[in-house]
């Protein structure tokens, strides 16, 4: 008892010394958004109930769940604001940013094709705005300080699930042109770039975020029911989403030997999210095949409204929020999780 007391202050301490993460800085699709799809014009939103209503002040903020995102808990746990703003969000100013931004957008991926198919924001653009975020934070701080935060950073970054999903096994183009190995290669080499493109600006502490098990989203298992698979997990998407997890995790091994001065981490949801998919209950879940919002079946986005009686009242009963994305209960635990066997070695 002494020994576990000595050990959580040991701990405690070793975690409290984070002033050495000034900022969390986020790229990547709707399972970081933190609102910038409101923005901008596409269908792909979530600014409205029940979205957010577990969030601070029950407020849909256009986040993709009943609460919380990974990098706003991973913001908190580095010391920070329990949560991350975006950059788009007209509430929050540069001095606000200097903490923490975020430039992800639901339904984009690492394929311009794939944010194309909702007109949400391409990664490129996302590297747009982070570099004019970049000459505000020096306006505002003075080139020197602003160059501590943004190389002292974490960066997360987390996509790849609608280049599969939304794109390749839905529209035709991609597939006429790569079958699903030279597909991953491609996405690969985008990732590379990008991850050298943030190193070339500043980063130095980034994590590239893995995919969950994709096959599993409620969607996937309804679409799966209508084809005669049972409501079962897709286990084809399962396994192109493990192998693209190896790739990501090699891509890792590789950036790290090759630039200097960086430390680059893989949090990769999956094997936490299939167990709890697997065996919900040990996690404190009732369901994981269908999502708490309307039917659990399909809906999402517009088709998860307030107009909807059948969604659940205590959403953290359910893994899923809406049929493509966690509560803010699931969330949390793979926060946690990521948090501390990663992205502490960040601090
Ligand atoms: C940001 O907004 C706050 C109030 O919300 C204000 O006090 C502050 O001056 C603003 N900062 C800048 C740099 O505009
Ligand atoms: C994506 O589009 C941008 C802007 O047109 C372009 O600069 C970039 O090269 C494209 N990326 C790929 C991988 O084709």
């Amino acid at each position: 008892m002494g020994l576990f007391i000595l050990f959580a202050i040991i701990f405690m301490q070793i975690y409290n010394a984070g002033a050495n993460v000034p900022a969390v800085i986020v790229f990547g699709d709707s399972s970081v958004d933190a609102g910038n799809n409101n923005q901008i014009q596409t269908v792909l939103k979530s600014n409205f109930r029940p979205y957010g209503r577990d969030f601070f002040g029950g407020k849909a903020t256009g986040r993709f769940s009943n609460g919380r995102v990974p990098p706003d808990f991973i913001s908190e746990y580095f010391g920070l604001r329990p949560y991350v703003p975006a950059y788009l969000d007209p509430a929050y100013n540069i001095s606000d940013f200097a903490t923490g931004v975020c430039f992800a957008s639901a339904g984009t991926g690492y394929d311009n094709a794939t944010s194309d198919v909702l007109s949400v924001i391409p990664l490129w653009k996302e590297v747009e705005y982070y570099k004019e975020y970049q000459k505000k934070l020096r306006e505002h701080l003075g080139v020197e300080k602003a160059n501590t935060i943004l190389s002292e950073a974490v960066y997360l970054t987390s996509m790849g699930t609608n280049d599969f999903l939304e794109n390749y096994y839905t529209l035709p183009n991609r597939r006429s042109q790569y079958n699903i190995n030279q597909y991953q290669d491609y996405l690969i080499t985008i990732a590379e770039s990008f991850i050298k493109e943030l190193y070339g600006l500043g980063a130095r502490k980034i994590s590239l975020g893995g995919l969950p098990p994709m096959g599993c989203l409620p969607l996937e298992r309804t679409t799966g029911f209508m084809t005669g698979n049972g409501g079962m997990c897709n286990d084809d998407y399962n396994k192109v989403a493990m192998t693209f997890n190896g790739k990501l995790s090699g891509l890792v091994k590789r950036l790290n030997g090759e630039l200097s001065g960086s430390k680059i981490v893989f949090s990769n949801p999956y094997p936490l999210l299939d167990q709890i998919v697997q065996k919900p209950s040990s996690f404190g879940f009732e369901s994981a095949s269908v999502a708490c919002c309307s039917t659990g079946l399909f809906e999402m986005g517009y088709m998860c409204n307030q107009y909807n009686p059948f969604t659940c009242s205590n959403a953290n009963t359910y893994v899923f929020w809406d049929s493509f994305h966690p509560t803010e209960k699931t969330n949390h635990i793979i926060s946690q999780h990521l948090f501390k066997t990663v992205l502490s070695t960040l601090l």
